[in-house]
């Protein structure tokens, strides 16, 4: 087992008071003792709804090797079978943790945020700089306050690499979480109403975003998407915040790390690129031309942290697009083959536009049609009816003729939808899953697209169980 930190090293950067003998050390760090994994350090976290601390035993149950707890919390919770280490304050350790798992890590930085393309963006770099040395990155989606320093405590010592997602629901949010990762490379994949129910406007947006430029190393450089709206915004800003090195991908003339060709097929896409001043030319295994355009800023930022740019080139044609963000499925139908993008893990106007290009590239077969499935785009607040509305002039100039809707929001767009366009709206999820599965034909493409809340997951599923999948064309759980 190797150790991802001695207890001596973990007491001492928390500041902790250990109870009864202490192991060697940890081999890995969790939240959440249902994926715990046996010499786990558990550290109880108090979140909204729950508190870690209720549930010290199944921790132990499940093999920790060490628990965290807080000092106030401590005479509640009986005899423990386990190493402790108290503390005041467990997020606050786990904080302290973080910033020394960073002071000892001579690995280079890159940290992700954005409207839409994060977690996307943070695999591909995952996968491509895997092809050049060890990488660290965030587990899942994990960018908020507790994702980010758990992510930080996690970083194997060694590592060459570590890439992670920071994420915000509010003003100044992000810019704690940015000064503990202190990356070498900032990226900002772009800007558009995504959790804008807290926002008056873009503009807000882009300056709660703009707080990632604040953590960089001296000498850092940010990573800005130069076909966004909003990169004068955030190139001022940037500057603003004392950053020399700003670098613009896109296809926009003036970028940095530019596009100069791009072929996008119903499985991958074919593009050429310029990659500040380095001539490319790359397959990526995971379609839509989102893809390219988070494909950019990974390669520029591979270019920046000094990794070899041939491989990491090389590593792309393995990219392949995730569950629930734009993996395909061929499913087995006694007609013929049909084609299932799900896209069901989240959903705002501009992921929307993505999958809705993605849904329009890819060919149906016979007298298969392209069909739409769309849920809510939750947390959009006042501006909520407005955004799902204006979809119907996106879903009209893709063409698309066959569209299910399902959630309160997306009523107002089922309102909107000309005559001409066959529209199936439902309350919800249930209701809206006997119409689907009775309606799709051979030959059929069918896109899924909601955020998580609403559940269309499930729809997925529901394929998934009536019609076997055949293969998957993009196999990465
Ligand atoms: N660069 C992009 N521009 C627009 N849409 C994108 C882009 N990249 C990905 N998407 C779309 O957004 C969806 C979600 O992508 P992803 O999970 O990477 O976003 P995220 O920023 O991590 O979201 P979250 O805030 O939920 O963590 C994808 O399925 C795709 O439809
Ligand atoms: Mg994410």
């Amino acid at each position: 087992m190797s150790l991802l930190w001695t207890s001596e090293a973990l007491v001492a950067a928390m500041d902790g008071r250990p109870l009864g003998p202490m192991p060697e050390g940890i081999s890995g760090i969790s939240i959440d003792s249902r994926s715990l994994q046996p010499g786990d350090a558990f550290f109880a976290i108090k979140g909204e709804a729950m508190d870690g601390h209720d549930f010290a035993t199944a921790a132990i149950k499940a093999g920790a090797g060490v628990l965290v707890v807080a000092e106030g919390k401590l005479p509640s919770l009986g005899r423990l079978t386990a190493p402790i280490i108290v503390v005041e304050d467990v997020l606050v350790a786990l904080e302290k943790l973080g910033v020394a798992a960073r002071t000892r890590s001579q690995a280079k930085i890159i940290a992700v945020t954005g409207s839409a393309g994060k977690t996307t963006t943070k695999e591909a770099l995952r996968h491509v700089l895997s092809a050049v040395g060890n990488v660290h990155a965030s587990a899942q989606s994990f960018n908020n306050q507790w994702g980010v320093p758990l992510t930080l405590a996690r970083m194997p010592d060694d590592c060459d690499y570590a890439v992670f997602e920071i994420g915000m629901n509010h003003p100044d949010e992000i810019r704690p979480l940015v000064k503990m990762v202190r990356p070498h490379v900032a990226i900002v994949t772009m800007i558009a109403a995504a959790h804008l129910g807290f926002f008056r406007n873009l503009d807000e947006i882009a300056k709660a975003k703009a707080e990632i430029f604040e953590g960089l190393e001296p000498d850092g450089a940010a990573v800005l998407n130069r076909d966004d709206a909003r990169f004068k915004l955030l190139d001022k800003m940037a500057h603003a915040a004392g950053v020399e090195h700003v670098y613009g991908f896109g296809e926009n003339a003036r970028s940095t790390f530019k596009l100069t060709k791009c072929e996008l097929h119903a499985d991958h896409s074919d593009i050429a690129a310029r990659i500040g001043g380095h001539d490319m030319i790359a397959r990526i295994g995971a379609p839509g031309r989102h893809m390219v355009q988070n494909v950019l800023a990974v390669l520029g930022a591979a270019q920046l942290v000094g990794a070899d740019l041939d491989k990491v080139a090389l590593a792309l044609v393995d990219l392949s697009a995730e569950r629930g963000r734009g993996k395909r499925h061929i499913l087995r139908h006694s007609g013929g083959p049909i084609t299932l993008i799900d896209e069901s893990y989240n959903a705002n106007p501009a992921s929307m536009g993505a999958a809705m290009a993605l849904l329009n590239a890819t060919p149906v077969t016979g007298e298969g049609r392209r069909i739409a499935v769309l849920g809510d785009m939750l947390e959009l607040g006042d501006h909520s009816a407005k955004l799902h509305a204006a979809l119907a002039d996106l879903i009209v100039g893709t063409g698309t003729q066959t569209i299910f809707l399902g959630g309160p929001e997306m009523r107002a767009l089922a309102e909107a939808l000309p005559g001409d366009i066959k529209t199936e709206y439902r309350a919800g999820v249930e209701e809206l899953k006997p119409v689907l599965l009775a309606a799709l034909k051979p030959g059929d493409v069918v896109m899924i697209k909601s955020s998580k809340g609403i559940g269309f997951a499930k729809l997925v599923d529901a394929l998934l169980g009536k019609f076997p999948a055949q293969s998957t064309a993009n196999s990465q759980s």
